[in-house]
């Protein structure tokens, strides 16, 4: 890559080190990282084409979505006990508290898991033990979306939903939402009408990844067929004026991924990256980290590499973060918690 931008000035680094943030969109089978990723692969006696954690990390160049995909799967087979996404999760939080991440809205996978014979039961468990003992150690506010894999028939999402559904009560502090995710060309949302339509008479929170690698309908169809609440990328939706305008008169938020569009080569130069332009039409755009074991880096990386690339400003920055606290599913009273939380940090740097 490269860019002909100046480097941050230590001052504005440091303001958005520790400015306080939420996080939205964020697959949690993305944050394994090839460390641990070995570790796992160790213990559980799982067989990696990779004799090295290097070998493994240079591997990490991609062309596309599924060039991603194939080894995000191919990587999540080491994951098979509840310690293990127990340890996956724990190590995720404390990412978020060292970049100052109050508040994450998490996805996880279950057909990825279900399909190697590990029960759905120990996804949960073992997501949900980390997240709630962040909870009670250290006050980190969470939640969890549970994701269907598109390029599967919508029957699979249905089978996923009626297994998770007996889990419900036993995790309603956390799981509040559904998603959509893996390979968009050609699972456009209309795929999914009559589960996402099950979901919502269930009074789920409801949203897609649409507008990555799919065209502006899928945006749109995601916003009319499947009645999401937010869309989880949505950078491709400049493409259609109308829509923009919608996308602003309605607020409806993008959980925009800065590194992953680049590593992903949905852009080809963090400079050309449309976020700025995105919320100068008055989009309610969010910065996240998607896939952060893949795509290098957490929240204040991304944070970080769009602030020198775009040149963001101050007040840009903070509407970022604002934003996120706004498009999150938290009840009103904890969002202004912690926006008056983002006021104060504000006002005192
Ligand atoms: N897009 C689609 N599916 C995904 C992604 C993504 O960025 N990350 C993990 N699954
Ligand atoms: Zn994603």
């Amino acid at each position: 890559m490269t860019t002909s931008t100046p480097a941050l000035a230590a001052d504005l680094k440091s303001f958005i080190e520790g400015l306080p943030k939420a996080e939205l969109h964020l697959h949690i089978e993305g944050t394994l990282e090839p460390e641990l990723l070995f570790a796992l692969a160790q213990r559980n006696q799982v067989q990696l084409p990779y004799a090295t954690v290097e070998e493994l990390r240079a591997a990490y160049a991609f062309s596309d979505l599924q060039s991603f995909l194939d080894l995000y799967y191919a990587g999540a087979a080491v994951l098979q006990t509840e310690q293990d996404f127990y340890e996956m999760t724990a190590s995720y939080i404390g990412h978020c508290r060292s970049d100052n991440v109050r508040h994450a809205e998490i996805f996880f996978d279950p057909q990825t898991h279900t399909e190697r014979g590990i029960g759905i039961e120990i996804v949960f468990a073992g997501i949900a033990r980390a997240l709630r003992e962040a909870r009670d150690a250290h006050g980190f506010s969470s939640a969890i979306i549970m994701s269907f894999l598109r390029h599967l028939p919508e029957e699979e999402a249905f089978i996923t939903l009626e297994a998770a559904l007996p889990l419900r009560d036993q995790y309603r502090d956390l799981w509040i939402g559904i998603g959509l995710d893996s390979a968009e060309r050609g699972n456009p949302p209309e795929k999914f009408t009559n589960v996402f339509a099950r979901c919502r008479q269930l009074g789920f929170h409801l949203v897609a990844h649409a507008g990555e690698e799919g065209p502006p309908e899928y945006v749109r169809d995601a916003l009319d067929m499947l009645h999401v609440e937010r869309i989880d990328h949505g950078v491709r939706s400049e493409e259609d004026p109308v829509l923009m305008a919608r996308l602003a008169k309605q607020r409806t938020p993008l959980t925009v991924c800065p590194l992953s569009n680049l590593k992903l080569c949905v852009v080809n130069d963090m400079t050309e990256h449309n976020l700025a332009r995105l919320l100068h039409a008055g989009l309610a755009v969010t910065i996240n980290s998607d896939d952060p074991a893949y795509f290098g880096g957490y929240m204040n990386a991304n944070y970080l590499a769009v602030a020198e690339s775009l040149q963001l400003s101050r007040t840009e920055l903070v509407k970022l973060t604002r934003n996120s606290f706004e498009a999150s599913f938290l009840p009103i009273a904890e969002k202004q918690r912690l926006l008056l939380e983002l006021d104060g940090y504000c006002m005192a740097h």
